[in-house]
C-alpha cells in the first residue's frame, strides 16, 4: 500500500506522521518536496511515486488572508487538490481530502447534513468548495471529510492562542455568537483510517467487526467532528478553566471570569463566518459504526500533551 501524504507539516498533517506506519511504503510532503502552487509539480510527484492511496492535509488555511490572497487560496485550496484527484484516478488509487464547516453560511436552524446547500461567505470557504468539487468530480474512490474548529498541541490553533493570551493579558472579549465543534487532529486521524480501514484500504488491516460480514466501501462526502456543540467564547473559558485544574496556570494573569463575550458584529473580522457551523455526525457515525466523543475530551488529552510538552 503505498501512501502520500500531502501537508505532513501542518496541524492534520503533522498527527497522521506517527500513524502512517499501517501502511507499507509512505512519503510525506510538504512545501519544500512539492510546492502546490504547481499543477506540474503534484502530478509530476503522483506519476512518479504512483500511491494507491493520497492523503491531502495542505491547505490555505489563513482565513482573512484569503479574502486578499484570492489566487493563491484558489491554487492551493481547489486547483491543487483537483490535480490530485486527477492523477490518482489515473492511477485507479484512493483520495483522502478535508474540507470545512466554512463553505456553508451558517443560516440554518441545526446542525448541517452533507448534502445542505453550500453558500460559503468567504473567499477560503469558496475555495474550499470548488476543492469539494475538483476532487469528487475526477477521483471515484474518495473520502471527503468536512471538520469544523481544528486544534492540536502543535501548530497554530484557536486553543493555544488563548493559552497564550492568558499570560500576557488580563481580561479578554471573545465571540460568543458563533456555534461549532472544536475538532482534535487526533479524532480525525483516527476516524479518518477507520474509514480507509473499513473500506479496505488499508489491506494490512483486517476490517472490523464480523469478518464474514464485509461492509461494502463507503466513498464521499462526510461531516467529521467532535460531539457536543459551544461557542467561541465558552471554549475560551473552558481551556483556561482546565488548563488551570490541570496545573498550567501558574503564569495566567487571566482567569475564565475575565473573558467578556461579545457578538460578532463588534469583532471585525476581513472573512465573515458562519453564526452556525454545527454540523451533523449522523452519516459518518453510520457508515462506519463510529462513536465520537465529545469536543471537551479532545481538549483535555491535547491540554495534557501540552502540558507535558511544557
Ligand atoms: N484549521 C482549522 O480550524 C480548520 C477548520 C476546518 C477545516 N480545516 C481543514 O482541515 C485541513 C487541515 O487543516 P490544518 O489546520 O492542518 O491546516 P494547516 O495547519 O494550516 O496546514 C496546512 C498545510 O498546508 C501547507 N501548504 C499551504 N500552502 C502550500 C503550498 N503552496 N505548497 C505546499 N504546502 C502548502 C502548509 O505548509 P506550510 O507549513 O509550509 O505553511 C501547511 O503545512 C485543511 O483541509 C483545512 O482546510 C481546518
Amino acid at each position: 500500500m503505498r501512501t502520500l501524504l500531502f501537508g505532513k507539516d501542518g496541524q492534520l498533517g503533522r498527527e497522521f506522521i506517527p500513524h502512517l506506519n499501517v501502511f507499507s511504503e509512505v512519503l510525506a510532503v510538504g512545501r519544500n518536496e512539492c510546492d502546490l502552487s504547481c499543477e506540474e509539480n503534484i502530478q509530476a510527484l503522483i506519476e512518479q511515486f504512483r500511491p494507491d492511496l493520497i492523503i491531502n492535509a495542505s491547505a490555505y488555511t489563513a482565513v482573512d488572508q484569503a479574502e486578499k490572497d484570492a489566487n493563491t487560496a484558489l491554487q492551493i485550496n481547489a486547483l491543487a487538490p483537483t490535480a490530485m484527484a486527477k492523477s490518482a484516478q489515473r492511477l485507479n488509487s484512493a483520495m483522502v481530502h478535508y474540507s470545512t464547516d466554512y463553505v456553508f453560511d451558517g443560516l440554518k436552524q441545526g446542525a448541517y447534513e452533507e448534502l445542505d446547500s453550500c453558500n460559503p461567505l468567504s473567499v477560503y470557504g469558496s475555495t474550499k468548495l470548488q476543492g469539494e468539487h475538483g476532487v469528487s468530480a475526477n477521483c471515484v474512490r474518495h473520502l471527503i471529510f468536512r471538520t469544523s474548529w481544528v486544534f492540536s498541541a502543535h501548530g497554530s490553533n484557536f486553543l493555544k492562542t488563548i493559552l497564550k493570551l492568558a499570560a500576557t493579558k488580563e481580561d479578554l472579549r471573545v465571540i460568543d455568537d458563533q456555534w461549532g465543534a472544536p475538532t482534535s487532529t487526533e479524532l480525525i486521524v483516527r476516524v479518518s483510517l477507520q474509514a480507509l480501514g473499513m473500506n479496505a484500504v488499508i489491506k494490512n488491516k483486517e476490517p472490523p467487526g464480523d469478518q464474514t460480514i464485509q461492509p461494502m466501501p463507503q466513498w464521499g462526502i462526510f461531516n467529521l467532528v467532535a460531539g457536543g456543540e459551544t461557542n467561541w467564547h465558552a471554549y475560551a473559558q473552558y481551556v483556561v478553566s482546565l488548563a488551570q485544574e490541570l496545573g498550567m496556570g501558574d503564569k495566567f494573569l487571566l482567569d475564565a471570569t475575565k473573558i467578556n463575550p461579545i457578538p460578532s458584529k463588534d469583532y471585525p473580522q476581513l472573512a465573515p463566518r458562519p453564526l452556525n457551523s454545527r454540523l451533523s455526525t449522523k452519516k459518518i457515525r453510520k457508515a462506519f459504526n463510529l462513536n465520537i466523543s465529545d469536543w471537551r475530551e479532545g481538549v483535555q488529552a491535547e491540554l495534557q500533551k501540552i502540558k507535558i510538552q511544557g
